[in-house]
Protein backbone atom coordinates (compact mmCIF):
# COMPACT_ATOMS: atom_id res chain seq x y z
CA UNK A 1 0.00 0.00 0.00
CA UNK A 2 1.37 3.86 -0.55
CA UNK A 3 0.24 5.83 2.75
CA UNK A 4 -1.27 8.81 2.20
CA UNK A 5 1.50 10.98 3.85
CA UNK A 6 4.62 9.53 6.03
CA UNK A 7 5.52 10.16 9.57
CA UNK A 8 8.51 9.19 10.92
CA UNK A 9 8.27 6.21 12.92
CA UNK A 10 11.88 4.92 12.47
CA UNK A 11 13.00 1.68 14.74
CA UNK A 12 9.78 2.43 17.02
CA UNK A 13 8.30 -1.11 17.49
CA UNK A 14 4.40 -1.24 17.65
CA UNK A 15 1.78 -3.80 18.49
CA UNK A 16 -1.41 -3.98 16.38
CA UNK A 17 -3.50 -6.64 18.16
CA UNK A 18 -6.06 -8.38 15.56
CA UNK A 19 -3.21 -7.68 13.08
CA UNK A 20 -4.38 -10.19 10.86
CA UNK A 21 -7.80 -8.70 10.78
CA UNK A 22 -9.02 -6.59 7.80
CA UNK A 23 -8.20 -2.83 9.34
CA UNK A 24 -5.61 -4.39 11.33
CA UNK A 25 -3.85 -5.78 8.48
CA UNK A 26 -3.93 -2.43 6.79
CA UNK A 27 -2.38 -0.07 9.63
CA UNK A 28 0.28 -3.29 10.30
CA UNK A 29 1.41 -1.84 6.46
CA UNK A 30 0.48 1.33 6.97
CA UNK A 31 3.04 1.74 10.04
CA UNK A 32 5.64 -0.47 8.58
CA UNK A 33 5.75 1.67 5.66
CA UNK A 34 6.40 4.71 8.04
CA UNK A 35 9.27 2.81 9.50
CA UNK A 36 8.35 0.92 12.31
CA UNK A 37 8.78 -2.82 12.77
CA UNK A 38 5.38 -4.65 13.44
CA UNK A 39 4.61 -7.65 15.77
CA UNK A 40 1.13 -8.54 14.01
CA UNK A 41 -0.90 -9.95 16.81
CA UNK A 42 -3.20 -13.02 15.75
CA UNK A 43 -5.09 -15.78 17.79
CA UNK A 44 -2.83 -18.23 15.95
CA UNK A 45 0.63 -16.89 14.43
CA UNK A 46 0.11 -18.31 11.21
CA UNK A 47 -3.06 -15.76 10.49
CA UNK A 48 -0.75 -13.01 10.58
CA UNK A 49 2.10 -14.10 8.23
CA UNK A 50 0.40 -13.03 4.93
CA UNK A 51 0.85 -9.56 6.75
CA UNK A 52 4.47 -10.08 7.40
CA UNK A 53 5.33 -11.66 3.86
CA UNK A 54 3.84 -8.09 2.34
CA UNK A 55 5.68 -5.93 4.72
CA UNK A 56 8.72 -7.78 4.41
CA UNK A 57 8.49 -7.87 0.39
CA UNK A 58 8.20 -3.78 0.58
CA UNK A 59 11.58 -3.70 2.94
CA UNK A 60 10.05 -3.89 6.24
CA UNK A 61 10.12 -5.15 9.19
CA UNK A 62 7.89 -7.32 10.97
CA UNK A 63 7.02 -10.42 12.87
CA UNK A 64 3.64 -12.46 13.70
CA UNK A 65 2.66 -13.79 17.01
CA UNK A 66 0.28 -15.90 18.72
CA UNK A 67 -1.69 -14.16 21.60
CA UNK A 68 -4.94 -13.95 22.61
CA UNK A 69 -6.43 -10.72 23.97
CA UNK A 70 -8.50 -12.13 26.22
CA UNK A 71 -5.91 -14.24 27.87
CA UNK A 72 -3.23 -12.77 30.29
CA UNK A 73 -0.72 -15.30 30.15
CA UNK A 74 -0.61 -15.27 26.19
CA UNK A 75 -0.46 -11.40 25.90
CA UNK A 76 2.47 -12.22 28.55
CA UNK A 77 4.35 -14.81 26.16
CA UNK A 78 4.04 -12.73 23.47
CA UNK A 79 5.37 -9.29 25.18
CA UNK A 80 8.03 -11.39 25.79
CA UNK A 81 8.80 -12.47 22.50
CA UNK A 82 8.67 -8.91 21.22
CA UNK A 83 10.99 -7.74 23.70
CA UNK A 84 13.52 -10.33 23.52
CA UNK A 85 13.74 -9.36 19.58
CA UNK A 86 13.20 -5.72 19.26
CA UNK A 87 13.73 -4.70 23.15
CA UNK A 88 11.16 -2.06 23.17
CA UNK A 89 7.66 -1.22 22.65
CA UNK A 90 6.72 2.21 21.85
CA UNK A 91 3.24 2.03 20.60
CA UNK A 92 -0.25 -0.42 20.67
CA UNK A 93 -2.74 -0.54 18.37
CA UNK A 94 -6.08 -2.12 19.48
CA UNK A 95 -7.83 -3.43 16.84
CA UNK A 96 -8.78 -7.52 17.70
CA UNK A 97 -12.76 -7.21 18.78
CA UNK A 98 -15.69 -6.66 16.56
CA UNK A 99 -19.72 -8.17 16.70
CA UNK A 100 -20.58 -12.04 17.81
CA UNK A 101 -22.80 -12.89 15.48
CA UNK A 102 -24.93 -15.18 18.08
CA UNK A 103 -25.43 -11.84 19.78
CA UNK A 104 -27.31 -10.23 16.94
CA UNK A 105 -30.93 -9.39 17.65
CA UNK A 106 -33.11 -10.71 15.02
CA UNK A 107 -35.23 -7.13 14.43
CA UNK A 108 -34.54 -3.61 14.12
CA UNK A 109 -37.27 -3.22 16.89
CA UNK A 110 -40.27 -5.44 18.38
CA UNK A 111 -43.11 -4.49 16.72
CA UNK A 112 -46.01 -7.28 15.04
CA UNK A 113 -44.04 -10.07 15.76
CA UNK A 114 -45.66 -13.48 15.51
CA UNK A 115 -45.61 -15.34 18.59
CA UNK A 116 -42.46 -17.99 18.80
CA UNK A 117 -40.82 -15.92 16.75
CA UNK A 118 -37.07 -15.33 18.14
CA UNK A 119 -35.95 -11.53 19.51
CA UNK A 120 -34.21 -10.33 22.10
CA UNK A 121 -36.21 -12.17 24.63
CA UNK A 122 -35.10 -15.59 22.78
CA UNK A 123 -31.22 -14.61 22.82
CA UNK A 124 -28.11 -16.35 24.68
CA UNK A 125 -26.81 -13.04 26.83
CA UNK A 126 -23.92 -15.42 26.94
CA UNK A 127 -22.88 -14.70 23.74
CA UNK A 128 -23.70 -10.84 24.38
CA UNK A 129 -21.65 -11.33 27.39
CA UNK A 130 -18.22 -12.61 25.09
CA UNK A 131 -19.02 -9.62 22.99
CA UNK A 132 -18.80 -7.42 26.27
CA UNK A 133 -15.29 -9.29 27.18
CA UNK A 134 -13.80 -9.46 23.67
CA UNK A 135 -14.54 -5.84 22.93
CA UNK A 136 -13.95 -3.89 26.55
CA UNK A 137 -11.82 -6.70 28.09
CA UNK A 138 -9.81 -7.23 25.26
CA UNK A 139 -8.72 -3.44 25.42
CA UNK A 140 -7.84 -2.98 28.57
CA UNK A 141 -5.73 -6.02 29.48
CA UNK A 142 -3.76 -5.84 25.91
CA UNK A 143 -3.31 -1.95 27.32
CA UNK A 144 -2.25 -3.02 30.64
CA UNK A 145 0.09 -5.86 29.56
CA UNK A 146 1.77 -4.07 26.57
CA UNK A 147 1.27 -0.50 28.21
CA UNK A 148 3.71 -1.14 31.35
CA UNK A 149 6.46 -1.44 27.99
CA UNK A 150 5.22 2.18 26.88
CA UNK A 151 5.86 3.99 30.42
CA UNK A 152 9.40 6.39 29.70
CA UNK A 153 9.57 5.38 25.51
CA UNK A 154 10.18 7.68 22.67
CA UNK A 155 6.31 8.05 21.21
CA UNK A 156 4.22 6.65 23.92
CA UNK A 157 0.92 6.02 21.79
CA UNK A 158 -2.14 3.98 22.59
CA UNK A 159 -4.52 3.78 19.94
CA UNK A 160 -7.88 2.21 20.35
CA UNK A 161 -10.60 0.90 17.78
CA UNK A 162 -14.17 2.42 18.54
CA UNK A 163 -17.30 1.88 16.43
CA UNK A 164 -20.30 4.27 15.60
CA UNK A 165 -22.29 2.08 17.97
CA UNK A 166 -20.46 4.06 20.78
CA UNK A 167 -21.88 7.51 20.23
CA UNK A 168 -25.76 5.70 20.10
CA UNK A 169 -26.81 2.14 19.90
CA UNK A 170 -27.02 0.86 16.64
CA UNK A 171 -30.18 -1.64 15.70
CA UNK A 172 -29.61 -5.55 16.57
CA UNK A 173 -26.38 -5.09 18.00
CA UNK A 174 -26.49 -3.50 21.73
CA UNK A 175 -24.09 -5.74 23.12
CA UNK A 176 -21.37 -4.47 20.40
CA UNK A 177 -22.64 -0.95 20.96
CA UNK A 178 -22.47 -1.23 24.85
CA UNK A 179 -19.19 -2.88 24.13
CA UNK A 180 -17.92 -0.28 22.12
CA UNK A 181 -19.06 2.69 24.00
CA UNK A 182 -17.10 1.18 27.16
CA UNK A 183 -13.92 1.94 24.52
CA UNK A 184 -14.43 5.24 24.23
CA UNK A 185 -14.96 5.39 27.71
CA UNK A 186 -11.80 3.59 28.75
CA UNK A 187 -10.17 6.07 25.41
CA UNK A 188 -10.96 9.13 27.58
CA UNK A 189 -9.78 7.12 31.35
CA UNK A 190 -6.44 6.39 30.28
CA UNK A 191 -5.74 9.42 28.65
CA UNK A 192 -6.15 11.24 32.12
CA UNK A 193 -4.66 8.29 33.87
CA UNK A 194 -1.27 8.31 31.81
CA UNK A 195 -1.32 11.84 30.40
CA UNK A 196 1.80 13.19 32.58
CA UNK A 197 3.30 9.68 32.14
CA UNK A 198 4.00 11.14 28.28
CA UNK A 199 1.41 8.02 26.81
CA UNK A 200 -0.96 9.67 24.47
CA UNK A 201 -4.56 7.34 24.35
CA UNK A 202 -6.57 7.93 21.30
CA UNK A 203 -9.31 6.26 19.57
CA UNK A 204 -10.76 5.82 16.30
CA UNK A 205 -14.44 5.22 15.56
CA UNK A 206 -15.05 3.96 12.17
CA UNK A 207 -18.08 4.11 10.12
CA UNK A 208 -18.85 1.73 8.24
CA UNK A 209 -16.51 -0.52 6.11
CA UNK A 210 -16.93 -3.39 4.30
CA UNK A 211 -15.12 -6.40 6.20
CA UNK A 212 -15.32 -10.13 6.67
CA UNK A 213 -17.00 -9.90 10.03
CA UNK A 214 -19.73 -8.04 9.23
CA UNK A 215 -20.37 -9.06 5.68
CA UNK A 216 -23.10 -11.42 6.44
CA UNK A 217 -25.03 -8.40 8.68
CA UNK A 218 -25.15 -5.74 5.52
CA UNK A 219 -24.91 -8.32 2.48
CA UNK A 220 -26.63 -10.86 0.50
CA UNK A 221 -24.15 -14.23 -0.43
CA UNK A 222 -24.19 -12.96 -3.71
CA UNK A 223 -22.98 -9.60 -2.81
CA UNK A 224 -26.30 -7.10 -3.03
CA UNK A 225 -27.07 -5.48 -0.43
CA UNK A 226 -29.36 -5.64 2.41
CA UNK A 227 -32.09 -3.05 3.43
CA UNK A 228 -29.79 -2.46 6.38
CA UNK A 229 -27.31 -1.32 4.15
CA UNK A 230 -29.81 1.03 2.10
CA UNK A 231 -30.03 2.53 5.35
CA UNK A 232 -26.26 2.94 6.04
CA UNK A 233 -25.58 4.71 2.75
CA UNK A 234 -28.62 6.38 2.34
CA UNK A 235 -27.93 7.67 6.60
CA UNK A 236 -23.70 8.53 5.22
CA UNK A 237 -23.55 12.14 3.93
CA UNK A 238 -20.86 10.94 1.66
CA UNK A 239 -22.87 7.95 0.18
CA UNK A 240 -21.01 5.29 0.37
CA UNK A 241 -18.95 2.47 2.55
CA UNK A 242 -15.69 3.69 4.03
CA UNK A 243 -12.62 1.32 2.33
CA UNK A 244 -9.98 0.08 5.28
CA UNK A 245 -7.43 2.90 3.42
CA UNK A 246 -9.93 5.98 4.38
CA UNK A 247 -8.48 5.28 8.01
CA UNK A 248 -5.28 4.90 7.60
CA UNK A 249 -5.10 9.24 8.18
CA UNK A 250 -6.43 9.16 10.75
CA UNK A 251 -4.15 6.37 12.35
CA UNK A 252 -0.96 8.27 11.25
CA UNK A 253 -2.51 11.41 12.57
CA UNK A 254 -2.32 10.53 16.04
CA UNK A 255 0.59 8.67 15.76
CA UNK A 256 2.29 11.63 14.51
CA UNK A 257 4.61 12.61 17.36
CA UNK A 258 5.05 16.62 15.64
CA UNK A 259 1.31 16.97 13.82
CA UNK A 260 -0.60 15.50 17.26
CA UNK A 261 1.63 16.11 20.38
CA UNK A 262 -1.21 17.96 22.42
CA UNK A 263 -4.19 15.29 21.29
CA UNK A 264 -4.56 12.84 23.93
CA UNK A 265 -8.30 11.43 24.67
CA UNK A 266 -10.38 12.46 21.92
CA UNK A 267 -12.23 9.64 20.20
CA UNK A 268 -12.01 10.31 16.17
CA UNK A 269 -15.23 9.78 13.91
CA UNK A 270 -14.05 8.25 10.29
CA UNK A 271 -17.28 7.99 8.96
CA UNK A 272 -18.27 9.86 5.86
CA UNK A 273 -20.52 12.15 8.21
CA UNK A 274 -22.88 9.08 9.60
CA UNK A 275 -23.12 10.27 13.06
CA UNK A 276 -23.38 13.75 12.55
CA UNK A 277 -26.33 13.47 10.43
CA UNK A 278 -29.91 13.14 12.22
CA UNK A 279 -31.80 12.23 8.80
CA UNK A 280 -33.09 15.24 7.88
N1 LIG B 1 -15.60 -3.29 9.80
C1 LIG B 1 -16.25 -2.24 10.29
O1 LIG B 1 -17.15 -1.66 9.64
C2 LIG B 1 -15.90 -1.73 11.65
C3 LIG B 1 -16.54 -0.59 12.11
C4 LIG B 1 -16.23 -0.10 13.38
C5 LIG B 1 -15.27 -0.73 14.14
N2 LIG B 1 -14.66 -1.86 13.68
C6 LIG B 1 -13.68 -2.48 14.55
O2 LIG B 1 -12.44 -2.56 13.87
C7 LIG B 1 -11.68 -3.63 14.43
C8 LIG B 1 -11.18 -4.51 13.31
O3 LIG B 1 -12.29 -5.08 12.66
P1 LIG B 1 -12.27 -5.66 11.15
O4 LIG B 1 -13.48 -5.13 10.49
O5 LIG B 1 -10.93 -5.46 10.54
O6 LIG B 1 -12.58 -7.18 11.43
P2 LIG B 1 -11.67 -8.49 11.27
O7 LIG B 1 -12.55 -9.61 11.72
O8 LIG B 1 -11.08 -8.55 9.93
O9 LIG B 1 -10.53 -8.25 12.35
C9 LIG B 1 -10.68 -8.55 13.69
C10 LIG B 1 -9.43 -9.24 14.16
O10 LIG B 1 -9.51 -9.48 15.55
C11 LIG B 1 -9.02 -10.78 15.79
N3 LIG B 1 -9.52 -11.31 17.04
C12 LIG B 1 -10.81 -11.61 17.37
N4 LIG B 1 -10.86 -12.13 18.60
C13 LIG B 1 -9.58 -12.15 19.07
C14 LIG B 1 -8.98 -12.57 20.27
N5 LIG B 1 -9.71 -13.09 21.27
N6 LIG B 1 -7.64 -12.44 20.40
C15 LIG B 1 -6.90 -11.93 19.41
N7 LIG B 1 -7.40 -11.52 18.24
C16 LIG B 1 -8.74 -11.64 18.08
C17 LIG B 1 -9.51 -11.59 14.59
O11 LIG B 1 -8.80 -12.80 14.46
C18 LIG B 1 -9.25 -10.61 13.48
O12 LIG B 1 -7.91 -10.72 13.04
C19 LIG B 1 -12.60 -4.33 15.42
O13 LIG B 1 -12.34 -3.85 16.73
C20 LIG B 1 -13.99 -3.89 14.99
O14 LIG B 1 -14.91 -3.94 16.04
C21 LIG B 1 -14.95 -2.37 12.45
Amino acid sequence: MTVPFKIDLTDQVVVVTGGSGVIGGMFCRALAECGARVAVLGRKAENGMPVVADIEAAGGQAMAVAANVMDKDSLMAARQVILDKWGKINILVNCAGGAVRSAEIPQDEYADLEEGTDSFFTVDLENVKRELELNIYGTMLPTQIFGECLVGQENANIINISSMGAFGPLTRIPGYSAAKAAVSNFTEWAANYFAKSGIRVNAIAPGFFQTKQNHALHFNEDGTMKPRSFKIVGATPMGRYGEPEDLVGALLFLLDPKGSRFVTGVVLPVDGGFHEYLGV
